[in-house]
């Protein structure tokens, strides 16, 4: 017991030191929505102004070579936090070009099927839906009594041998519900089909490793759970799938030889072997510079650990529906609950506003509130808000 709770309780210090080195604001609120937008660290803030400084005067940037590092090492830290290879990885402004670089890679043909999860967020639908103009098939599966994600029926749909690709979020927006990636991901490699995850929900609360978890193709914003600037984002691509998969748009820089800026119109004909392939144009520098800084801080502080805090914070909300306060409209605890976490009052929309009121930002989302804490949340500031979502 006492082993148990060393750890946990060294971590809670620690995040809590972090806090107020990161975030000095926090206390001016009780900040429950990651899920919308996350906050930038103090160190992201720091390393956007010291570029915004080399930006100014661009001479600084040394003719390119600091631009080009910054790619580098951005592409090295988002790989690191799904257990990719860099090689694997193409930067891109958000999420929605993420999952549409993915569904255009697949070459889909007429009559092929995509299955999709009814209720997903629609950055995950109408990338596919855009694909039924050349022919595919999108199928809205049908989500279950809860409004959840219904994985027997999508492991059942993967028979149909005219199913072609699944895409799924790791965490659904409105529950907070965590898919079981492991076993979709296993039903679709045994059948040959596409694995898509759009993972912006899921990323930095819970941890994710495709070299265990069979991913193809993994697509997130970086300005939620991974606290970076708009603009930030990546695209994972399964390393054996690269070179089969055409991008859809030819970025100047994702051709061989454009690293050479001096013989930029010997054009070349030949793709990047990498995933660099998918990357279209000038990336926002800027702004990959703060994911960078923020995907540092995640790791130093480690999902894992993140997790497990944020488990405990859900407890909290666990434990008063169990005593009957409100409803959960997320998942009990186990293997597909995740850090969001919403409930349904009575007179949800009048609760909402006396949360907002009190200083607690939190969404409202399908008619429940969504309460999306991060690892410097605190157990008393969940007790604050159960006190405000049950008093009279
Ligand atoms: C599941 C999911 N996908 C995507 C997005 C956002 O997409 P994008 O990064 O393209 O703005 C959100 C939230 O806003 C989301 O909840």
């Amino acid at each position: 017991m006492t082993k148990a709770a060393g750890p946990r309780a060294r971590d809670t210090e620690r995040f809590g030191r972090v806090r107020a080195r990161e975030f000095p604001w926090m206390s001016e609120t009780i900040y429950l929505n990651n899920a919308g937008i996350g906050p930038l660290p103090a160190r992201t803030i720091r390393a956007l102004e010291e570029f915004q400084e080399l930006r100014r005067a661009p001479h600084r940037l040394a003719d390119g070579h600091r631009q080009r590092e910054i790619l580098t090492e951005a592409r090295a830290a988002a790989a690191r936090l799904i257990g990719a290879d860099p090689t694997e990885i193409a930067l891109c402004p958000n999420t929605t070009v993420g999952v549409n670089l993915a569904a255009q890679a697949l070459s889909l043909s007429p009559g092929d099927i995509v299955l999709v999860s009814d209720k997903e967020f629609p950055a995950n639908v109408y990338p596919w839906r855009h694909l039924e103009r050349q022919g595919a098939v999108v199928e809205m599966v049908p989500v279950s009594p809860e409004g959840w994600p219904d994985e027997a029926r999508l492991l059942e749909r993967l028979r149909d041998s005219r199913v072609r690709a699944l895409a799924v979020s790791m965490v659904q927006f409105a529950s907070g519900y965590r898919a079981d990636l492991d076993a979709l991901g296993r039903a679709c490699r045994e059948r040959g089909v596409w694995f898509v995850v759009d993972a912006i929900q899921g990323l930095g609360q819970l941890p994710l490793d495709v070299r265990r978890t069979p991913v193809d193709l993994l697509a997130s914003g970086a300005q939620k759970w991974l606290l970076s600037p708009w603009g930030s984002g990546f695209l994972y691509v399964r390393r054996e799938l690269i070179e089969r998969f055409v991008p859809a748009m030819a970025g100047w820089l994702a051709f061989e030889g454009t690293d050479d800026f001096s013989r930029l119109t010997e054009y070349s004909t030949r793709f990047h072997a990498d995933a660099r392939r998918f990357e279209v144009g000038t990336i926002p520098y800027q702004d990959i510079v703060g994911m960078t800084a923020s995907l540092g801080l995640l790791h130093e502080l480690g999902v894992e650990r993140i997790a497990t805090h944020l488990r405990a914070l859900r407890a909290v909300v666990e434990r008063a529906a169990e005593r009957g306060a409100f409803e959960l409209a997320s998942p009990p605890a186990g293997a597909h609950a995740s850090a969001i976490v919403c409930v349904r009052t009575p007179a949800v929309a009048e609760r909402f506003r006396r949360l907002g009121d009190a200083g607690v930002v939190a969404s409202l989302r399908e008619g429940a509130i969504r309460l999306s804490p991060h690892f410097y949340n605190t157990i008393a500031e969940m007790e604050r808000v159960l006190g405000l979502l049950t008093e009279g």
